[in-house]
Parts: structure tokens; C-alpha cells; sequence
């Protein structure tokens, strides 16, 4: 696996790369990877010539000091993997080499999408991820790249970010992968311990029930069921747990046969934050 720190090094890279006619799937990473990551790469290998995996913890899109400074680093791990896994291409700039590249003039209504839910929560968090990534994409210029639904909101942007802006990029959606008790695959687990592992089970738990329920329920008393549940446990801070409706992205009180919903969740347990979602 080659492993590029620098841009000028990776444009000669890409520009050797475009000359050959190869295909390139880019997943863009902050690292300390897992499984869900892997089933990204693993995608990516079957579906192009190369796969160009990019580690970068961009400070930007934290909106707090502490979390940034805390977010989980492995870098000897994460290239090990890498190699195992049969990466072409490991990008890992230093915050210079991405502060130089010129910032993308993007002037798109994202509408709902960067206002409410983790938009909402995490002030210029989306403008930081949207930064960064059309970065990645103009230097890189994959034919592919692949997001987790994990992250919706993050992935939504960015498949209308390429809709209106980076027609020839394809956005990839990959399904969530979760730990055996339910929790979805984050980085941030890390940070979880055994008792807070088990408890943190309870997202998915409660995302299962709102897809089983709702129909039954409707919306009013599904999200009054899931918060007191998850209040009653004790250690769980619920910072929102939504049902969306996902043409417009937006809130919803009544569930009707014809459309798509989300659940979309975020807690905090001992101060990590965790979000989860599910398609109802
Ligand atoms: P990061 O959290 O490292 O995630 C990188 C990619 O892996 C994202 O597309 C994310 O949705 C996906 N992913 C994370 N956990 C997953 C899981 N359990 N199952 C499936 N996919 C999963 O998301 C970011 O980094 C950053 O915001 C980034 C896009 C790199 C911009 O800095």
C-alpha cells in the first residue's frame, strides 16, 4: 500500500492514475478504523481499480476543543488494517497541506438537511464536513466515493452536494454495521466502557421497537414510549430522537403508507456522543 502525506505528491498520483484510464473509489475517514469503515473499503475494492482511503481529523468540523482533542488516534493500527485489507492508497495530510488547498465555492440550499437535528446540535459541523470533503474530492477526483448510513444527515448532504455540483462522482451509501448487541460501529465506542456498552445497546433497542411500532402507535406515542424508556434507565442523555419523513427531510407527526421515514437518534452516555438511525 502507498501511503501520501502531501498534495503535490498525491496529484501526480491521481494525474498518472487518470492518464491509465483507472477507476478511483475514495473513502474519506477521520480514522481509528473499524469494521463499518472496512465494509466501506471493501466495497470500494470490489467496485473500482483503486481505492484511496483518506485519514484526516478535520478540526473544523468540531464544534468543541475537547472532542477533537479526545477523538480516538491510531494511525499504526489503522495502516496495519489498511494493508490486511488491500488499500492501493492511504492519504493522511497534516492540517496545512488541507488549510492550503483552496476552499470550494459551494452555494447550494441544503435546506432542512444543515438546520435541524445534528445540524442543530453541532453548529458549522456540516459546513466543516462539506469543507473537507469536496477538498478530498477535487484533489482526489474518485469516480466513487462511499459514505455510511450511519451518519444520514452527513450522507444525504453529500449525495446533494454531488447531485448539483459533482455530477461525475457517484455517491455510495453503505448499510450500518453494529456490534453484536446492536450499537453501531463508531470510533467513538472507544471511549465506552463494559457497562456503558450494554447500556448504550438500548439506541438500537428502541430503533427496533419505532420500526416494529409506529404504524400501530403513531408517531406521538412511539417518541413518548422511546424517551421515557431511555430516561428511565438512568446514564442515557437523550438529545433528540426524531422521525423524519426523507424526501424533505423533515419532521413528522403522522406516518403514511406511500413515503420513507427515519428515526434518527442522538444520545450522550458519560458525555460521548452517540447517533443512530433506522429506516422505517
Ligand atoms: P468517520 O466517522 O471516520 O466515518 C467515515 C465513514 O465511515 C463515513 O461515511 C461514516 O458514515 C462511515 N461509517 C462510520 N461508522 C460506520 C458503521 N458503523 N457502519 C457503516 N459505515 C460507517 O464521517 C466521517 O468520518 C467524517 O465526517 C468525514 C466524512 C471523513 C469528513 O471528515
Amino acid at each position: 500500500m502507498k501511503q501520501i502525506q502531501q498534495v503535490s505528491q498525491l496529484n501526480n498520483y491521481i494525474k498518472n492514475l487518470i492518464s491509465e484510464n483507472k477507476s478511483i473509489g475514495l473513502i474519506p475517514t477521520m480514522g481509528y478504523l473499524h469494521e463499518g469503515h472496512e465494509s466501506l473499503i471493501n466495497k470500494s475494492k470490489k467496485e473500482n481499480d483503486i481505492t484511496i482511503v483518506s485519514i484526516y481529523i478535520n478540526p473544523i468540523q468540531f464544534d468543541n476543543e475537547d472532542d477533537y482533542e479526545k477523538y480516538p488516534r491510531n494511525i499504526t493500527a489503522d495502516i496495519k488494517r489498511l494493508r490486511k485489507l488491500n488499500c492501493d492508497l492511504l492519504f493522511h495530510p497534516d492540517d496545512s497541506e488541507i488549510t492550503n488547498l483552496p476552499k470550494q465555492n459551494i452555494k447550494i440550499k441544503f435546506d432542512n438537511l444543515t438546520q435541524i437535528l445534528e445540524a442543530n446540535m453541532r453548529p458549522g459541523h456540516f459546513e466543516g464536513v462539506i469543507t473537507i470533503v469536496t477538498k478530498l474530492f477535487k484533489v482526489i477526483k474518485p469516480n466513487k466515493a462511499y459514505f455510511g448510513e450511519k451518519d444520514l444527515q452527513q450522507l444525504l448532504i453529500i449525495q446533494k452536494l454531488c447531485a448539483e455540483k459533482y455530477t461525475n462522482i457517484q455517491i455510495i451509501k453503505c448499510p450500518t454495521i453494529r456490534e453484536f448487541n446492536g450499537l453501531a460501529k463508531s470510533s467513538r465506542n472507544k471511549h465506552l466502557d463494559i457497562a456503558n456498552f450494554n447500556l448504550a445497546s438500548n439506541i438500537f433497542k428502541m430503533l427496533k421497537f419505532t420500526k416494529k411500532n409506529i404504524k400501530i402507535l403513531g408517531v406521538e406515542k412511539t417518541k413518548n414510549y422511546v424517551t421515557k424508556y431511555l430516561n428511565n434507565l438512568g446514564g442515557i442523555n437523550l438529545e433528540y430522537f426524531e422521525i423524519i419523513s426523507s424526501e424533505s427531510f423533515s419532521f413528522t407527526n403522522t406516518i403514511d403508507a406511500n413515503s420513507t421515514y427515519y428515526g434518527l437518534i442522538a444520545v450522550k452516555i458519560n458525555n460521548i456522543r452517540l447517533i443512530d438511525n433506522i429506516k422505517l
